[in-house]
């Protein structure tokens, strides 16, 4: 199903040292715990950043539905994407 497709895993994310800012967002607002569900969750809230950049929080719990998180409780995630979400905007600013 993913032939002809491009693929982009969690180890792409980050630019060598840079982080990307949803990488960062996790880190800065405690978007994991036992990072179990983390890789899933960085991909697709880095996916709704790409075709949604100022998710509000009904999109982004939306987003990340199907994806279940046993320790977090959700709501540093929601925090982490709309940390990214203004860290980027404020980028593009500049
Ligand atoms: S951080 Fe443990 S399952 Fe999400």
């Amino acid at each position: 199903m993913a032939g002809g497709h491009e693929v982009r895993t969690v180890e792409g994310l980050a630019k060598g040292a840079e982080l990307d800012p949803i990488q960062e967002g996790f880190r800065q607002c405690h978007g994991l715990q036992c990072g179990f569900c983390t890789p899933g969750m960085l991909m697709t809230c880095r996916a709704l950043l790409d075709r949604n950049p100022d998710p509000d929080e009904d999109e982004i719990r939306e987003a990340i539905s199907g994806q279940i998180c046993r320790c977090t409780g959700y709501a540093s995630i929601v925090r982490s994407v709309k940390w990214a979400a203004a860290h980027e905007a404020e980028a593009v600013a500049k």
